[in-house]
């Protein structure tokens, strides 16, 4: 027979996490305005809001927090990731920043421009941006163009690739003759769309297209081990190379990357940006320096430093590859097996659940995904996260409610932290909503947002 996976490491410090009665939860939710980031942790049992920065770190990364150089100027820490960025990714030069979000402020600010008109008659194609990216470029009043496959709108088509983008939409936002492309983001795995990988073929392929347009192509690679392993298990051509020399492959197609290291780096805090070119690092280093830090730090302690570049090999590593997609597609099982609707086929970090398959009732404008985020957390301390109207926000343009194809809840694991056993509880917890699914019938209405970028902030009423 052959035998399972189980995870590559054993637990060696526990935290305490405790659970709550109904009575408590539906009063921590109130006060939180039935916004479930307003929750404190401790309201919270088991915790799937994000998988960023939320992972557990290794005795080997701990043991590398110890030896962290916190000098300014030529950190041994910092010489520790160059040669590990160079070595992972092929990039000669990148520069550190505190998270992901300030990696695309800084590499926007040198390829966009830094005030909020810089943007104006310029578009940044991609696949899905992820909502801080997207906010970057509406910010500068640009606009990001999305240009994933029709296949990645349904969760019940079954397409190995749903991250990929469509090179006849790519071509069409590339050939305008009205607005410009300063660059092109493909973001692997592809979060907005279910944490869907991106084939080896389609990144060669955007790569080519770009070429012929003069477009650098930018990878936001947040995920990147998770989108090498999908490659070696469906991609064919693939299975018998290694995730490393996998990696380095997918980023010979890209002219640089931005990374938020709180993901697959499995460390806390940390982003970065990668560059083939020493120009475009010079031109951002003069932003990283501003908005950041000098080009050695960038808003990184030399500890995080350290842990990130023993973080980013452990991610690389197979056994923990298997486990850590293995446990996604164990909680996607369990709720398949309850009949519930999730993207398919499951992606790398997260489940998404089909929020408008399971509550056709709610009405589109009363905010599905979110309206099922609170029924979990009341039904048993779950903390999801809405993937659809709140926070595809209103049209910069035209003020409106921008209603996206697919209203999902997702649930992103963190890395390293929860065991099957929590999974199983999550489903159950589910499946228990879902018995109730046709009394819910009624969801939120918004009693104040910010301007931009909403879904963190908002305060909602229950509709009546
Ligand atoms: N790009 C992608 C694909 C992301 O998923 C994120 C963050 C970022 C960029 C921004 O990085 O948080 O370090 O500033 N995603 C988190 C999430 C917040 O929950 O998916 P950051």
């Amino acid at each position: 027979m052959n035998l399972p996976w189980a995870e590559p490491y054993r637990i060696k410090t526990i935290e305490p996490i405790r659970r709550s009665t109904r009575a408590e939860r539906e009063s921590w939710i109130g006060s939180a305005k039935y916004n479930l980031f307003n929750l404190r942790s401790e309201q919270v049992y088991v915790d799937l809001i994000t998988d960023s920065g939320t992972g557990a770190m290794s005795s080997a990364q701990w043991a590398e927090m110890m030896l962290g150089d916190e000098s300014y100027a030529g950190a041994t820490s910092y010489y520790k990731l160059k040669e590990t960025i160079e070595t992972v990714f092929g990039f000669p030069y990148f520069l550190p920043t505190h998270q992901g979000r300030a990696a695309e402020n800084v590499l926007f600010s040198a390829m966009i421009g830094s005030g909020p008109e810089s943007g104006k008659g310029l578009i940044i194609p991609g696949n899905s941006h992820f909502d801080t990216t997207k906010g970057h470029i509406e910010f500068r009043g640009a606009h990001a163009v999305d240009c994933t496959i029709d296949e990645a709108f349904d969760t019940q088509v079954e397409h190995p690739f749903k991250g990929n983008v469509d090179l006849k939409k790519l071509d069409a936002a590339l050939s305008r003759k009205d607005v410009k492309a300063p660059l092109c983001l493909v973001t692997i795995t592809c979060n907005s769309s279910g944490g869907q990988p991106v084939s080896m073929a389609n990144l060669r392929e955007v790569s080519a297209l770009c070429r012929q347009y003069k477009v650098p192509v930018f990878f936001d690679s947040a995920r990147f081990a998770e989108n090498a392993y999908f490659i070696k298990t469906r991609e064919s051509g693939y299975a018998d190379k290694s995730i490393p020399a996998i990696v380095k492959e997918m980023f010979s197609y890209a002219d640089g990357c931005t990374m938020s290291s709180k993901k697959d780096g499995i460390v806390n805090i940390g982003g970065f940006i990668g560059f083939r070119s020493q120009e475009a690092w010079r031109k951002a280093s003069t932003f990283n320096i501003m908005f950041e830090g000098f080009n050695t730090y960038g808003g990184m302690a030399g500890r995080d430093m350290g842990a990130l570049s023993v973080g980013l090999r452990e991610a690389c590593e197979l056994d923990y590859l298997e486990s850590r997609v293995g446990q996604v597609a164990y909680l996607g099982q369990r709720l398949t097996d309850y009949g519930i609707a999730v993207q398919r086929p499951y992606g790398g970090h997260a489940i998404f659940v089909d929020a408008k398959k399971f509550l056709p009732k709610v009405p589109k404008e009363e905010f599905q995904a979110q309206t099922l985020g609170v029924e979990l957390y009341l039904e048993a301390g779950v903390r999801g996260v809405e993937i659809g109207a709140l926070l595809a926000d209103r049209d910069p343009d035209t003020h409106e409610n921008r209603y996206p194809a697919l209203e999902l809840l997702r649930l992103a694991i963190p890395r390293r932290v929860y065991t099957n056993a929590h999974m199983d509880y999550v489903a159950a917890a589910l499946a228990n909503v879902k018995e109730r699914a046709d009394g819910i019938r009624r969801g939120y209405r918004v009693a104040w947002e910010a301007p931009i970028m909403r879904h963190f902030t908002v305060e909602l009423t229950p509709a009546k």
